[in-house]
């Protein structure tokens, strides 16, 4: 795009204020900020205008149960012969969800660089492959893991998977790409510069994670090597059980389009969104979604009726996500504190949220699908969220359940 095609987009827009520096740059920042002038969605834009938000329009929603603990072990071993065999045959590959900028946290490297250990060196990144060995260990064969990074973070992930010899897993496995970029607006919708020369962007959600694979040429290899399956799961949950072949195998063989795994909520107030029905079809319902009935009701036995929350751990299969892979997914705004160039040119490094981001979120990829297997799994083995770095959710509470389930620190 040259300087004329861009004025002319960024008039249509509103947005002539980004090319306010232009003439003070060098050649290379301006070839910067033309392409990420050519690379604006004009959609996100329109999102914003007329506040179509994802939170606007929920349809009808009802419980949905779950396999439970109690059936999954009683059909244990048939679930886990059928999650290995498909393993095995190279039918299942796991997506590992690592571009997020882990504010809560307050972490200057990517989250999985992160060492929980105490008297030892031990990374996020090292829990999760080292989790994932268990089951290729079992299973005897090696599972494709695709990494998603951001602009932000992709050089220093690749750089520690390196330095680190990938924890001891086969590095012709792991794949690495880069997730899309989205801009932050002001409050009247104005694109903000984080330079003179760059405008302010972000991750744009960990929804657009099949998007971002297809785009850097993965979708070829996937279906070449025959990967049928794909378990997407968050980065900081250190106890996550990855391409578990139990949860593979009930998944499989229920005949749903898609798993998720969920836990039993601690109590009814516990903010955790809720897998349910929405008009029929799978979804999940935020926990500031849910009217007070909703949270307090339950069911003849006593178990509350929207009572399994998800834990950012599901099982897609890969035509089904290739079917829905055009469809336009719900667009969610944030407010966030985010530092920009103002009018003078100065940097401004706000102290409350100042700023809008847009978001896309893996959790609406599960109402894209026909049917989703609710698969139950303990909290205490398979969750541990590391979000912040004191309180719930924490470093603290990470590493009392790393200790209970045996891990040494
Ligand atoms: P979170 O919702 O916890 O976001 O991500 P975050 O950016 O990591 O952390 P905060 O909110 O700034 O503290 C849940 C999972 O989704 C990934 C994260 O890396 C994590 O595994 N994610 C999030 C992405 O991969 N890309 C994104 O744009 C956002």
């Amino acid at each position: 795009m040259d300087l004329k095609e861009a004025k002319q987009k960024l008039e249509t827009l509103g947005q002539a204020h980004l090319l306010k520096w232009f003439d003070t740059l060098g050649d290379i920042e301006q070839e910067e900020l033309l392409a990420q002038i050519d690379a604006l969605d004009p959609a996100l834009l329109e999102v914003f205008r007329s506040r179509q938000d994802a939170e606007a329009q929920r349809g009808k929603l009802e419980p949905l149960g779950a396999l439970t603990l109690a059936e999954i072990a009683e059909n244990r071993e048939h679930f886990e012969s059928a999650g290995l065999e498909a393993i095995r045959q190279g039918k299942v590959g796991a997506v590992l969800l690592a571009g997020g900028m882990g504010t809560r946290l307050g972490f200057d490297k990517p989250k999985g660089m992160f060492n929980i250990g105490v008297n030892r060196e031990l990374y996020i990144f090292e829990c999760l492959i080292h989790n994932l060995m268990d089951v290729t260990q079992q299973a005897g064969a090696f599972v494709p893991l695709y990494i998603m990074t951001s602009e932000k973070n992709d050089e220093d992930t690749r750089e520690f998977f390196e330095e680190m010899k990938y924890f001891g897993y086969n590095p012709e496995y792991v794949h690495f790409f880069i997730q899309d970029m989205a801009p932050a607006v002001d409050a009247d919708g104005k694109i903000l510069l984080e330079e003179k020369g760059r405008i302010a962007t972000s991750p744009n959600g960990n929804g657009g994670w099949f998007a971002s694979m297809v785009k850097a040429g993965l979708l070829g290899q996937i279906q070449r090597d025959g990967v049928e399956w794909l378990n997407v799961f968050a980065v900081d949950n250190v106890l996550q059980r990855i391409t578990d072949p139990c949860f593979i195998g009930a998944t499989l063989l229920s005949g749903c389009e898609c798993g998720s795994k969920v836990i039993a909520k601690a109590d009814p107030q516990e903010r955790v969104g809720v897998l349910c029905l929405e008009d029929g079809s799978p979804s999940i319902v935020e926990y500031y979604e849910m009217t007070p009935e909703m949270i307090t009701s339950r069911e003849p036995d006593g178990r509350l009726s929207y009572n399994y929350g998800v834990i950012l751990n599901y099982l897609f299969r890969v035509d089904k996500l290739v079917e829905i892979m055009n469809n336009a997914m719900p667009v969610h705004i944030v407010n966030k504190k985010v530092p920009y160039i103002d009018e003078n040119g100065e940097l401004v490094k706000p102290q409350s949220p100042n700023a809008y981001k847009f978001e896309l979120l893996v959790l609406d990829m599960i109402h894209m699908q026909k049917s989703c297997l609710s698969y139950e799994v303990e909290r205490s083995y398979e969750f541990a969220p590391v979000k912040n770095a004191e309180g719930t959710d924490s470093v603290v509470t990470a590493r009392e359940l790393l200790r209970k389930n045996g891990v040494e620190l």
